[in-house]
């Protein structure tokens, strides 16, 4: 358990409620692990929650889902609810945590599109006007699912559940984002107050009722864009708020200089970096840690994962993993690039190439249908046609060191461990079985040196 020390005042703390069944999502899988962008959804709660003021941040997790969910961010303690007695039970379990900060924030941990700045929103004017309790609210076309703010003279009066909504309140469009800010001291009072409901649960939308029963006022903070309170409760929602981040992260990466030619069909996670000028063409997916230059063309249809594309690279349907290419490279159609490939600069890499734990030399041509892993590949090679690094004898792996300048013909096999030395040659379907040296020819199965230093 880590308590962030501040500068400012010991204020606030964060509780954050994970601990639902997540029945509606139908999974084995917690439903705050699903992922939206690439990331757990509980993780961009986390990632908002940690970029405002806030001294402490605690997760009420349940029995099951405690040891998954506390690995996600080590500075978060959790507390856990042994029976989803509701979001009002939920907040009672982590109360004690909560206890010595002047003000809590309880925030749902379905709501994967909240921003920071929403976060301080929020903080900002439940301070300023010394509230006691201030809800999050936002006015959404299609409030189903949600609960409703009731009013009265224009005052909030209470929250009304879906489930218990009358006829006419299923009309109120002005939704519960799920997201308060109370002062830690009357919530105390509050949660000793809750009754539970005709399921048995308790409800932490009834401190609002509460709060208007003790002539408590109640303020609100409304989203200033309404599609933040996108909640995932199933895996329609879930679909829903993927489009609403996609749509935020092509926004900003075209807003940063990127084109994006068919923003639908382009995928990018919350990490991704793209430079200037580059373009991505339809069907593009950017995932996990992956950095992209300037000037680049990728795709059509290209997915590139947890790897760093230099500048003026061109990359036409083709996967890339775990991969650092250089700059002016040109990748494609159809390549694979696993992990551990590092493609230096001005390479060219042709129709179905697979390469894997490898390193390219600058320079470095290799066209049509050949497999290169475990191998460092020098400068200015040429590698021929259906060219395999048989890397494998069934046990381990073994290396290939292609030297500088070197040309290997078309269907030559490399058995490894072997070294071709630089600005040797190997002949039409060869089987290297042994070390070539430099400068040489080398033809047949089992390849012999014809020429050259080996001579
Ligand atoms: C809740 C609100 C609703 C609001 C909506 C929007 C209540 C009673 N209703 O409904 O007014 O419009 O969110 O976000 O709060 N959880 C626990 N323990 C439990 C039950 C739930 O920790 O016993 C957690 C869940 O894991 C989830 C969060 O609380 O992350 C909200 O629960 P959920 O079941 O999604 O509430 P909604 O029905 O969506
Ligand atoms: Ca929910």
């Amino acid at each position: 358990m880590t308590e962030r020390n501040t500068d400012s005042a010991r204020n606030w703390a964060a509780i954050v409620l994970a601990a639902g069944s997540g029945t509606r999502m139908s999974s084995q899988l917690p439903k705050v692990l699903h992922q939206v962008s690439g990331a757990p959804i509980i993780s961009h709660v986390f990632d908002s929650l940690n970029q405002v003021d806030i001294n402490k941040v605690i997760l009420v997790t349940n029995p099951e889902n405690n040891n998954a969910l506390s690995q996600i961010d080590p500075e978060i303690s959790c507390v856990i609810q042994n029976t989803p007695l509701g979001t009002g039970n939920a907040v009672s379990v982590a109360y004690e945590n909560a206890s010595s900060f002047e003000n809590t924030i309880i925030i749902n941990g379905d709501l994967p599109l909240i921003t920071r700045k929403t976060i301080q929103n929020l903080i900002t004017k439940h301070s300023e006007s010394n509230s006691t309790l201030t809800l999050v609210s936002a006015v959404v076309d299609n409030p189903q699912g949600y609960g409703r703010i009731k009013k009265e003279n224009d005052i909030v009066t209470e929250i009304v559940e879906q489930k218990e909504l009358s006829e006419e309140n299923e009309k109120l469009t002005d939704i519960n984002v799920g997201i308060y800010a109370v002062k830690t001291q009357w919530l105390n009072k509050a949660l000793l107050l809750l009754e539970p409901h005709d399921n048995e649960e308790y409800f932490i939308t009834d401190i609002v009722n509460l709060a208007t029963q003790q002539k408590i006022p109640i303020n609100t903070y409304e989203l200033k864009k309404s599609n933040e309170a996108q909640q995932v409760n199933n895996r329609v929602e879930l679909a829903l708020a993927e489009n609403i981040m996609q749509n935020r992260i092509r926004e900003q990466i075209m807003l940063g200089g990127t084109t994006i030619i068919d923003p639908a069909s382009t995928f990018i996670d919350k990490n991704v970096l793209v430079g200037q000028d580059t373009i991505l063409e339809p069907g593009v997916h950017l995932t996990g840690m992956t950095k992209i230059g300037t000037g680049c063309r990728i795709g059509p249809n290209a997915h590139i994962a947890n790897s760093e594309i230099g500048n003026n690279v061109k990359i036409t349907t083709s996967t890339i993993e775990m991969s650092v290419i250089g700059n002016n490279v040109s990748i494609g159609p159809y390549c694979h690039l696993r992990e551990g490939s590092k493609i230096s600069d001005e390479v060219s890499l042709g129709n179905y190439v697979e390469i894997k734990q490898s390193t390219i030399g600058k320079n470095t041509k290799i066209g049509h249908f050949t497999y290169i892993g475990d191998s460092i590949v020098g400068e200015r090679v040429n590698i021929g046609a259906g060219t395999i690094t048989a890397n494998y004898d069934g046990d381990e792996k073994h290396q290939t060191v292609i030297g500088d300048g070197s040309f290997i013909g078309v269907n030559s096999v490399l058995i490894a461990p072997v070294n071709v030395g630089a600005k040797s040659r190997t002949g039409a379907g060869t089987v290297v079985t042994k070390d070539v040296p430099p400068d040489s020819l080398v033809v047949g199965i089992p390849g012999r040196i014809r020429s050259g230093k080996g001579e």
